[in-house]
Protein backbone atom coordinates (compact mmCIF):
# COMPACT_ATOMS: atom_id res chain seq x y z
CA UNK A 1 0.00 0.00 0.00
CA UNK A 2 1.47 3.92 -1.14
CA UNK A 3 -0.82 5.57 1.62
CA UNK A 4 -1.21 9.28 0.22
CA UNK A 5 0.78 11.97 2.69
CA UNK A 6 -2.26 14.05 4.74
CA UNK A 7 -3.84 16.91 2.59
CA UNK A 8 -2.26 15.35 -0.38
CA UNK A 9 -4.50 14.96 -3.42
CA UNK A 10 -6.02 11.56 -4.71
CA UNK A 11 -8.15 11.61 -7.77
CA UNK A 12 -10.62 8.84 -9.44
CA UNK A 13 -10.92 9.88 -12.96
CA UNK A 14 -13.17 7.25 -14.75
CA UNK A 15 -12.69 6.33 -18.50
CA UNK A 16 -8.83 7.26 -17.72
CA UNK A 17 -7.80 4.76 -20.89
CA UNK A 18 -10.15 7.45 -23.14
CA UNK A 19 -9.25 10.48 -24.79
CA UNK A 20 -10.35 12.48 -22.57
CA UNK A 21 -9.79 10.62 -19.05
CA UNK A 22 -6.20 10.03 -19.97
CA UNK A 23 -5.90 13.96 -20.23
CA UNK A 24 -7.65 14.10 -17.02
CA UNK A 25 -5.26 11.98 -15.33
CA UNK A 26 -2.08 13.44 -16.75
CA UNK A 27 -3.24 17.05 -16.05
CA UNK A 28 -4.14 16.40 -12.38
CA UNK A 29 -0.82 14.11 -12.05
CA UNK A 30 1.05 17.49 -13.05
CA UNK A 31 -0.70 19.03 -10.43
CA UNK A 32 0.63 16.51 -7.71
CA UNK A 33 -2.31 14.25 -7.26
CA UNK A 34 -1.95 10.58 -7.24
CA UNK A 35 -4.35 9.25 -10.03
CA UNK A 36 -5.97 5.96 -10.00
CA UNK A 37 -6.90 5.44 -13.61
CA UNK A 38 -10.05 3.68 -14.31
CA UNK A 39 -11.11 1.69 -17.03
CA UNK A 40 -12.75 -1.31 -18.75
CA UNK A 41 -9.87 -1.16 -21.36
CA UNK A 42 -6.55 -2.14 -20.84
CA UNK A 43 -5.48 1.35 -22.00
CA UNK A 44 -5.27 2.45 -18.45
CA UNK A 45 -2.46 0.44 -17.83
CA UNK A 46 -0.73 2.38 -20.45
CA UNK A 47 -1.83 5.89 -18.67
CA UNK A 48 -0.68 4.92 -15.43
CA UNK A 49 2.86 3.37 -16.83
CA UNK A 50 3.42 6.84 -19.15
CA UNK A 51 2.48 9.02 -16.05
CA UNK A 52 4.62 7.19 -13.88
CA UNK A 53 7.65 7.48 -16.39
CA UNK A 54 6.95 11.49 -16.44
CA UNK A 55 7.35 11.28 -12.79
CA UNK A 56 3.65 11.09 -11.05
CA UNK A 57 1.83 8.74 -9.17
CA UNK A 58 -0.57 6.59 -11.14
CA UNK A 59 -1.96 3.19 -10.87
CA UNK A 60 -4.25 1.50 -13.24
CA UNK A 61 -7.49 0.08 -11.97
CA UNK A 62 -9.80 -2.17 -14.46
CA UNK A 63 -13.27 -2.42 -13.96
CA UNK A 64 -16.72 -1.83 -15.53
CA UNK A 65 -18.16 0.89 -14.11
CA UNK A 66 -22.05 0.25 -14.29
CA UNK A 67 -21.20 -3.08 -12.29
CA UNK A 68 -22.16 -2.51 -8.24
CA UNK A 69 -19.90 -4.98 -6.98
CA UNK A 70 -17.17 -3.97 -9.29
CA UNK A 71 -17.31 -0.35 -8.46
CA UNK A 72 -17.62 -1.56 -4.67
CA UNK A 73 -14.24 -3.45 -5.32
CA UNK A 74 -12.69 -0.28 -6.98
CA UNK A 75 -13.22 2.09 -4.23
CA UNK A 76 -12.37 -0.30 -1.79
CA UNK A 77 -8.70 -1.06 -3.33
CA UNK A 78 -7.75 2.93 -4.07
CA UNK A 79 -8.30 3.75 -0.79
CA UNK A 80 -6.52 0.70 0.22
CA UNK A 81 -3.50 1.99 -1.96
CA UNK A 82 -4.01 5.51 -1.67
CA UNK A 83 -4.91 5.89 1.81
CA UNK A 84 -8.31 7.94 0.52
CA UNK A 85 -10.01 9.35 -2.55
CA UNK A 86 -10.76 13.97 -2.23
CA UNK A 87 -11.34 14.02 -6.27
CA UNK A 88 -13.71 12.43 -8.21
CA UNK A 89 -13.69 12.55 -12.34
CA UNK A 90 -16.49 10.95 -13.91
CA UNK A 91 -15.29 10.84 -17.42
CA UNK A 92 -16.56 7.21 -18.91
CA UNK A 93 -18.76 7.50 -21.32
CA UNK A 94 -19.70 6.19 -24.60
CA UNK A 95 -21.89 6.79 -27.68
CA UNK A 96 -24.68 5.28 -29.92
CA UNK A 97 -25.57 7.22 -32.67
CA UNK A 98 -29.47 6.82 -33.73
CA UNK A 99 -32.68 8.19 -33.66
CA UNK A 100 -35.57 6.08 -31.26
CA UNK A 101 -36.34 4.17 -34.28
CA UNK A 102 -32.99 3.11 -34.90
CA UNK A 103 -31.75 1.81 -31.24
CA UNK A 104 -32.25 -0.92 -29.93
CA UNK A 105 -33.42 -1.37 -26.18
CA UNK A 106 -29.99 -2.91 -25.47
CA UNK A 107 -28.19 0.36 -27.25
CA UNK A 108 -30.66 2.53 -24.65
CA UNK A 109 -29.64 0.20 -21.45
CA UNK A 110 -26.12 0.17 -22.78
CA UNK A 111 -25.89 4.09 -22.93
CA UNK A 112 -27.27 4.87 -19.46
CA UNK A 113 -25.01 2.25 -18.12
CA UNK A 114 -21.77 3.66 -19.13
CA UNK A 115 -23.29 7.74 -19.01
CA UNK A 116 -25.23 7.55 -16.17
CA UNK A 117 -25.30 4.34 -13.71
CA UNK A 118 -21.58 5.07 -13.38
CA UNK A 119 -22.00 8.36 -12.31
CA UNK A 120 -24.47 6.98 -9.94
CA UNK A 121 -22.20 3.93 -8.47
CA UNK A 122 -18.82 5.92 -8.18
CA UNK A 123 -20.20 9.02 -6.35
CA UNK A 124 -22.54 6.74 -3.91
CA UNK A 125 -19.18 4.68 -3.13
CA UNK A 126 -17.47 7.54 -2.52
CA UNK A 127 -19.54 10.29 -0.94
CA UNK A 128 -19.10 8.32 2.65
CA UNK A 129 -15.78 8.75 2.50
CA UNK A 130 -15.42 12.15 1.12
CA UNK A 131 -18.79 13.12 3.86
CA UNK A 132 -16.42 11.35 6.85
CA UNK A 133 -13.24 13.86 5.66
CA UNK A 134 -15.66 16.98 5.60
CA UNK A 135 -14.59 17.78 1.92
CA UNK A 136 -14.18 16.67 -1.86
CA UNK A 137 -14.75 17.41 -5.32
CA UNK A 138 -16.82 15.65 -8.10
CA UNK A 139 -16.56 16.44 -11.51
CA UNK A 140 -18.72 15.21 -13.81
CA UNK A 141 -18.15 15.19 -18.10
CA UNK A 142 -21.61 15.46 -19.62
CA UNK A 143 -22.15 16.83 -23.12
CA UNK A 144 -23.41 19.76 -25.05
CA UNK A 145 -25.68 17.55 -25.90
CA UNK A 146 -26.74 17.04 -22.91
CA UNK A 147 -28.15 20.46 -23.00
CA UNK A 148 -29.41 20.81 -26.21
CA UNK A 149 -30.39 18.39 -28.25
CA UNK A 150 -28.56 16.95 -31.46
CA UNK A 151 -29.58 14.62 -34.48
CA UNK A 152 -29.79 10.72 -34.19
CA UNK A 153 -28.16 10.27 -30.48
CA UNK A 154 -31.74 9.99 -28.79
CA UNK A 155 -29.96 7.72 -26.41
CA UNK A 156 -26.91 9.50 -25.64
CA UNK A 157 -28.46 13.25 -25.28
CA UNK A 158 -31.07 11.67 -22.50
CA UNK A 159 -28.52 10.09 -20.95
CA UNK A 160 -25.79 13.21 -20.49
CA UNK A 161 -29.37 15.17 -19.47
CA UNK A 162 -29.33 12.82 -16.63
CA UNK A 163 -25.35 13.20 -15.82
CA UNK A 164 -26.00 17.14 -16.10
CA UNK A 165 -29.33 16.64 -13.78
CA UNK A 166 -27.32 14.39 -11.66
CA UNK A 167 -24.59 16.55 -11.21
CA UNK A 168 -26.94 19.32 -10.03
CA UNK A 169 -28.76 16.85 -7.70
CA UNK A 170 -25.93 15.94 -5.84
CA UNK A 171 -24.47 19.63 -5.60
CA UNK A 172 -27.56 20.19 -3.66
CA UNK A 173 -27.48 17.31 -1.37
CA UNK A 174 -23.80 17.42 -0.62
CA UNK A 175 -22.34 21.18 -0.35
CA UNK A 176 -23.60 21.22 3.23
CA UNK A 177 -21.05 18.22 4.08
CA UNK A 178 -18.84 20.30 1.80
CA UNK A 179 -18.60 18.44 -0.91
CA UNK A 180 -18.88 20.30 -4.40
CA UNK A 181 -20.30 18.98 -7.74
CA UNK A 182 -19.65 20.35 -10.85
CA UNK A 183 -20.22 19.33 -15.04
CA UNK A 184 -18.01 20.06 -18.04
CA UNK A 185 -20.17 19.97 -21.38
CA UNK A 186 -17.76 19.05 -23.88
CA UNK A 187 -18.39 19.95 -27.57
CA UNK A 188 -16.82 17.96 -30.08
CA UNK A 189 -13.34 16.71 -29.11
CA UNK A 190 -10.62 14.74 -30.76
CA UNK A 191 -10.60 11.75 -28.94
CA UNK A 192 -11.75 7.82 -30.29
CA UNK A 193 -15.20 8.25 -29.72
CA UNK A 194 -15.51 11.14 -32.52
CA UNK A 195 -13.89 8.46 -34.90
CA UNK A 196 -16.37 6.01 -33.54
CA UNK A 197 -18.92 8.65 -33.82
CA UNK A 198 -18.37 9.57 -38.01
CA UNK A 199 -17.78 5.53 -38.16
CA UNK A 200 -21.76 5.28 -37.11
CA UNK A 201 -22.96 7.87 -39.68
CA UNK A 202 -20.62 6.33 -42.38
CA UNK A 203 -18.65 9.21 -42.60
CA UNK A 204 -15.33 9.53 -43.12
CA UNK A 205 -13.11 10.94 -40.37
CA UNK A 206 -12.61 14.01 -42.47
CA UNK A 207 -15.71 15.00 -43.64
CA UNK A 208 -17.10 14.74 -40.15
CA UNK A 209 -13.97 16.46 -38.49
CA UNK A 210 -14.49 19.51 -40.71
CA UNK A 211 -18.49 19.25 -39.94
CA UNK A 212 -17.70 19.30 -36.44
CA UNK A 213 -15.07 22.32 -36.72
CA UNK A 214 -18.01 24.87 -37.89
CA UNK A 215 -18.23 26.98 -34.80
CA UNK A 216 -17.05 30.39 -33.88
CA UNK A 217 -13.16 29.47 -32.72
CA UNK A 218 -13.18 27.31 -36.35
CA UNK A 219 -11.53 24.16 -34.56
CA UNK A 220 -12.69 21.17 -32.22
CA UNK A 221 -11.86 20.72 -28.55
CA UNK A 222 -8.50 18.59 -27.65
CA UNK A 223 -8.36 16.60 -24.69
CA UNK A 224 -6.25 19.22 -23.04
CA UNK A 225 -8.80 22.10 -23.27
CA UNK A 226 -11.50 19.82 -21.61
CA UNK A 227 -8.66 18.11 -18.93
CA UNK A 228 -7.81 21.84 -18.24
CA UNK A 229 -11.96 22.58 -17.51
CA UNK A 230 -12.22 19.64 -15.38
CA UNK A 231 -8.94 20.60 -13.18
CA UNK A 232 -10.46 24.29 -12.57
CA UNK A 233 -13.37 22.86 -11.00
CA UNK A 234 -11.30 20.29 -9.18
CA UNK A 235 -9.07 23.00 -7.51
CA UNK A 236 -9.66 25.14 -5.01
CA UNK A 237 -9.89 28.14 -7.11
CA UNK A 238 -12.91 26.58 -7.65
CA UNK A 239 -13.69 26.69 -3.93
CA UNK A 240 -17.07 28.82 -4.23
CA UNK A 241 -18.24 26.84 -7.26
CA UNK A 242 -20.67 23.91 -7.52
CA UNK A 243 -23.52 22.83 -9.10
CA UNK A 244 -21.64 24.73 -12.53
CA UNK A 245 -21.94 22.96 -15.89
CA UNK A 246 -18.88 24.49 -17.80
CA UNK A 247 -19.62 24.46 -21.53
CA UNK A 248 -16.40 23.96 -23.34
CA UNK A 249 -17.18 24.14 -27.14
CA UNK A 250 -15.42 26.55 -28.95
CA UNK A 251 -18.80 28.29 -28.41
CA UNK A 252 -20.46 25.75 -30.82
CA UNK A 253 -23.83 26.17 -28.86
CA UNK A 254 -23.56 29.86 -28.77
N1 LIG B 1 -15.13 13.32 -27.69
C1 LIG B 1 -16.15 14.15 -27.76
O1 LIG B 1 -16.38 14.81 -28.78
C2 LIG B 1 -17.06 14.34 -26.57
C3 LIG B 1 -18.00 15.38 -26.60
C4 LIG B 1 -18.84 15.57 -25.52
C5 LIG B 1 -18.75 14.72 -24.42
N2 LIG B 1 -17.83 13.73 -24.41
C6 LIG B 1 -17.79 12.87 -23.23
O2 LIG B 1 -16.47 12.88 -22.70
C7 LIG B 1 -16.23 11.64 -22.03
C8 LIG B 1 -14.93 11.04 -22.56
O3 LIG B 1 -15.09 10.77 -23.93
P1 LIG B 1 -13.88 10.50 -24.93
O4 LIG B 1 -14.14 11.32 -26.11
O5 LIG B 1 -12.59 10.59 -24.21
O6 LIG B 1 -14.22 8.99 -25.35
P2 LIG B 1 -13.31 7.70 -25.35
O7 LIG B 1 -14.14 6.64 -25.99
O8 LIG B 1 -11.97 7.99 -25.89
O9 LIG B 1 -13.15 7.37 -23.78
C9 LIG B 1 -14.21 6.92 -22.98
C10 LIG B 1 -13.65 5.88 -22.04
O10 LIG B 1 -14.67 5.48 -21.14
C11 LIG B 1 -14.52 4.08 -20.93
N3 LIG B 1 -15.79 3.52 -20.48
C12 LIG B 1 -17.01 3.66 -21.04
N4 LIG B 1 -17.93 2.97 -20.34
C13 LIG B 1 -17.26 2.36 -19.33
C14 LIG B 1 -17.65 1.48 -18.27
N5 LIG B 1 -18.93 1.08 -18.13
N6 LIG B 1 -16.70 1.05 -17.42
C15 LIG B 1 -15.41 1.42 -17.56
N7 LIG B 1 -14.97 2.24 -18.53
C16 LIG B 1 -15.90 2.70 -19.41
C17 LIG B 1 -14.11 3.53 -22.29
O11 LIG B 1 -13.49 2.26 -22.18
C18 LIG B 1 -13.18 4.62 -22.80
O12 LIG B 1 -11.81 4.35 -22.49
C19 LIG B 1 -17.45 10.77 -22.29
O13 LIG B 1 -18.31 10.82 -21.18
C20 LIG B 1 -18.08 11.42 -23.49
O14 LIG B 1 -19.47 11.16 -23.57
C21 LIG B 1 -16.98 13.51 -25.45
Amino acid sequence: MTAARPGARVALVTGGGGGIGRAVARRLADEGAAVAVVDRDQEAETVARAIRAAGGHAEPFLCDLSAEDEVAALVKEVVGRFGGITDVCCVAGSIRRGTVRELSLDDWHATFADNVDSVFLVCRAVLPLMERAGHGSIVTVASGWGLRAGEKAAAYCTAKAGVVMLTQAMALDHGPAGIRVNCVAPGDTRTPMLAREAHQLGQSDAEFLAEAADRPLGRIGTPEDIAAAVAFLASPDAGFVTGAVLTVDGGGSV
